[in-house]
């Protein structure tokens, strides 16, 4: 059944089967590629969306749940918080092999919006649920204070 949802802030019909979850929407529907599947059940964030602002696992979230909600992927994520965390990532070169980096953006964007100025305890809380085969979370810890430093 078609239904409507909000995705990076432009209303989007679609048509897919009941309890698809967003992730495959995004990506097989419609072609928006920047969310990335990891594990499928919610345990690594390679599939981190905001969900009215909240991150959340697209992987596990049927899109028909959604009807009426702010969607925002690596895509469309804006604001004071997702541009400071853009350049900082770019400045630490964070990325490695980048197929878990869009969820970690995603997570950092979220944290520093809610806290500009997170402690060590904060940003671990908040980057938890989102695992990186590369290792760079000491890379993802030193972009985002920098990029707390300059909100
Ligand atoms: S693919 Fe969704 S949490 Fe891993
Ligand atoms: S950069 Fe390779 S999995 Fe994180």
């Amino acid at each position: 059944m078609a239904i409507t949802l909000t995705i990076n802030g432009k209303s989007t019909n679609v048509d897919a089967a009941p309890g698809t979850p967003l992730l495959w929407v995004l990506r097989d529907h419609l072609g928006m590629t920047g969310t990335k599947f990891g594990c499928g059940v919610a345990q690594c964030g390679a599939c981190t969306v905001h969900v009215d602002g909240e991150p959340t696992r697209a992987c596990i979230t049927p899109h028909d749940a959604l009807e009426g909600a702010e969607i925002t992927t690596i895509e469309g994520v804006a604001g004071d918080a997702a541009e400071a965390i853009r350049e900082a990532w770019i400045a630490n070169d964070v990325p490695q092999c980048g197929y878990c980096q869009s969820g970690q953006i995603m997570a950092a964007a979220a944290l520093l919006r809610d806290n500009p100025s997170p402690d060590d305890a904060a940003i671990d809380e908040a980057m938890s649920g989102n695992l990186c085969r590369c290792a760079t979370y000491m890379s993802i810890r030193r972009a985002i204070k920098e990029a707390a430093a300059s909100l």
